[in-house]
């Protein structure tokens, strides 16, 4: 039987498996996931120092993360599978136990927008204000955002905001592989669901992802890509620069722009 303080390093272990690296409230909370078998599992084991004797096991917890990772997807597959309408898929993001992140966030920040919208709008993941608020772009990279949209006449009743992760990485770190992995059934089916005509990815990841490439963003913007939607169809996909990015580095905001100016052009041809 495991002792109370064993059982506590196993919590903190599990948090620190789950990113967590900072304190967020004044009082301690510990929340473990109620569906083990889709979470990193730790040993009950006492924890050891790392020595190259200790590799079997870290290969051993390797494979179980592996393990656990496609489970995790296979269950958003298989519930994306079995969904028709955005507000079911809502429900069973904000169900779904596969992800650890969601043990540390303080919302589920689905999409929000316009579900008949001819554009979506990809980030990374919600960041500080978006998981208090549960909505995504709501920060200052949101107010970039917004500004950018009404300079070519879109608002958020005119285009659906979403991210590749539906919870915010503690810390705002940057996402896993594992957890882009598991989130992007979910960001599938919303593309798949609203049916857009364009994709405009705000950063480079959100397009690696949807892309499944590890093309650098400097190479993919500024010109118009091909994604493939689960029924063969496809929409328009432009990658370009993340508001976060251009806060930080203003100078690129002018190619920024250019890539707005191209999805303008696009939404207002004549068909
Ligand atoms: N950055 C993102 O990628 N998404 C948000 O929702 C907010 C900031």
């Amino acid at each position: 039987m495991m002792t109370e303080t064993s059982s506590l390093q196993e919590i903190l272990e599990w948090y620190i498996c789950a990113g967590v690296d900072e304190i967020c409230a004044e009082e301690p909370f510990f929340n473990m996931p109620k569906q083990a078998s889709a979470m990193p599992s730790v040993s009950a084991e006492p924890v050891k120092k790392n020595t190259p004797a200790d590799t079997p096991m870290v290969r051993h917890a390797t494979t179980e993360l592996a393990q656990a990772t496609q489970t995790a997807f296979q269950n958003a597959k298989d519930i994306c599978s079995k969904v028709t309408t955005l507000d079911e898929l809502r429900q069973a993001v904000e169900t779904f136990e596969g992800c650890a992140l969601k043990m540390t966030a303080a919302h589920t920040v689905f999409g929000d927008g316009n579900p008949q919208a001819r554009v979506v709008f990809v980030g990374e993941a919600p960041g500080a204000d978006e998981d208090r608020i549960g909505t995504p772009f709501v920060g200052r990279s949101g107010h970039l955002l917004n500004k950018m949209l009404a300079a070519i006449g879109l608002d958020r009743t005119s285009c659906y905001i979403c991210n590749i992760l539906p919870w915010r990485p503690p810390g705002n770190r940057t996402p896993l592989d594992s957890e882009i992995a598991v989130c992007l059934p979910f960001l599938k089916k919303q593309i798949d669901l609203i049916n857009p005509d364009f994709i405009f990815t705000l950063g480079g990841s959100s397009a690696n992802a949807l892309l499944n490439t590890a093309e650098s963003i400097s190479r993919m913007r500024g010109r118009w890509l091909e994604y493939t939607k689960s029924d063969g169809s496809s929409a328009k996909l432009l990658a370009s620069f993340h508001p976060a990015y251009l806060l930080r580095t203003p100078g690129q905001k002018s190619k920024s722009w250019a890539d707005f100016l191209r999805l303008s052009k696009e939404l207002n041809k004549k068909s």
